[in-house]
């Protein structure tokens, strides 16, 4: 990804939200957990837990603050992304004196987990079971993604012939049994480029370390899982320039297992959707080609504005290339674009509930970062009936 914008402070955007939305999460469930000084809480919203909720608003937030709020992360929780095990305690070993009222009204639970069925007959989770807000990013805006941003972030490895390995797209992992990816990173030429895709690898941060850790703050060991079906959109031809239909999935074997660092993102389901409007601010996340390597070993990220499409259209028509409306153009400013290593990765936006929807499939694009050519990407919520029709348990 090329890139040196720096936007979205979300520790603005967190402590500004605190403020105003705290009431709007009425109903919420109580699921018991322990907390990192293994006092006994309740997994909930952060927006619901006072004694954590002011601990986000420290600023600075000290390391320790940090890893406590981090370490404190929990899955399960009903209500607005980030979920926390709420306690009295503000910190490490720190005891309250004065009781805290009751952060949760108890009401039964309907939600059987991340890892469990995802109800109603869908597949997909919806939020709180996906698209988790990052802690850490309060600090690492610009271009590296912080350790707990954009979990749900895949890198696809390949074979080649000699039997040599390499990491080249990205997908996303969208519940726990498939990854999304473009078509192109699958089928055509990639084979002949790359090799043969074989793994696909979750909860990585920094490709160059075994252990990715930042100020203390370390995520889990990789987790890497062979693919046991490659679903191609059966109208995608790899022979046609316009790539159209560039969409993918991956069954992975066996399910993976998720964590803090490993969480599907949420899909533009119809209950969910938003529009899309031009000049509207989407991230690209992935490890492609940056303006000084040919791949990144951190995870990036960058700001990109949707694009007028009819503009789009007759820009690449004078390449003879034909863009229909479930293609998404975003970027087209000087050296801000993803880029080769990034296909197949997600164009993404905060939407409802606070959660993260993946909008876009990297696709192509007339090399990268070139002035008043933007990136060119599979518009996902054209193909959300495919995927679930498509997806099994
Ligand atoms: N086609 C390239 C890939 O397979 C890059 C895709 C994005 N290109 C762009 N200029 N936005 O990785």
């Amino acid at each position: 990804m090329k890139s040196t914008l720096r936007i979205g402070d979300f520790g603005v955007f967190l402590a500004t939200c605190l403020l105003s939305f705290t009431v709007l999460e009425t109903v919420q469930a109580q699921q018991s957990c322990r907390n990192p000084n293994q006092n006994r809480g309740t997994c909930i919203s952060i927006y619901d837990c006072p004694s954590l909720f002011s601990v986000v608003q420290k600023n600075p937030l000290s390391s320790e603050d940090r890893n406590f709020l981090v370490s404190s992360k929990c899955i399960n929780g009903v209500g607005r992304q980030p979920h926390v095990c709420c306690t009295n305690d503000r910190g490490f070993g720190v005891q309250e004196s004065t009781p805290q009222p009751s952060p949760v009204t108890p009401t039964p639970t309907r939600n059987s987990g991340p890892n469990g069925p995802q109800g109603q007959g869908n597949l997909l989770p919806s939020p709180p079971n996906c698209g988790p807000n990052s802690f850490m990013n309060k600090i690492y805006n610009g271009n590296d993604t912080a350790l707990d941003e954009f979990v749900w972030m895949a890198l696809l490895e390949y074979v080649d012939r000699t039997g040599r390995r390499e990491l080249s797209c990205g997908g996303s992992l969208i519940n726990n049994r498939y990854v999304l990816t473009a078509a192109h990173c699958v089928i055509g030429e990639v084979l002949k480029e790359v090799g043969r895709l074989t793994t696909v690898r979750l909860g990585e941060y920094d490709t160059s370390k075994d252990l990715d850790c930042i100020d203390n703050n370390c995520n889990q060991p990789i987790i890497e899982r062979s693919i046991e079906e490659t679903i191609v959109h059966p109208e995608y031809d790899p022979l046609n320039k316009d790539r159209t239909h560039d969409i993918a999935l991956l069954r992975l074997d066996p399910p993976v297992l998720l964590n803090e660092y490993i969480q599907p993102v949420c899909l533009p389901l119809v209950s969910t959707r938003q529009a899309i409007n031009t000049g509207e601010l989407l991230v690209v996340s992935g490890w492609g080609r940056t303006t000084t390597a040919r791949k990144s070993t951190i995870k990036q990220k960058l700001n990109l504005a949707v694009t007028d499409h009819a503009t789009c259209q007759r820009k690449f028509a004078t390449r003879n290339i034909k863009l229909i409306e479930s293609q998404l153009c975003a970027g087209g400013e000087y050296y801000k674009d993803s880029c080769d290593g990034d296909s197949g990765g997600p164009l993404m936006r905060e939407g409802f509930n606070n959660a993260w929807y993946q909008e876009g499939v990297v696709s192509f694009g007339n090399r990268c970062g070139l002035e008043g050519w933007p990136g060119v990407y599979t518009r996902v919520s054209d193909y959300v009936d495919w995927i679930q029709e498509t997806i099994r348990p």
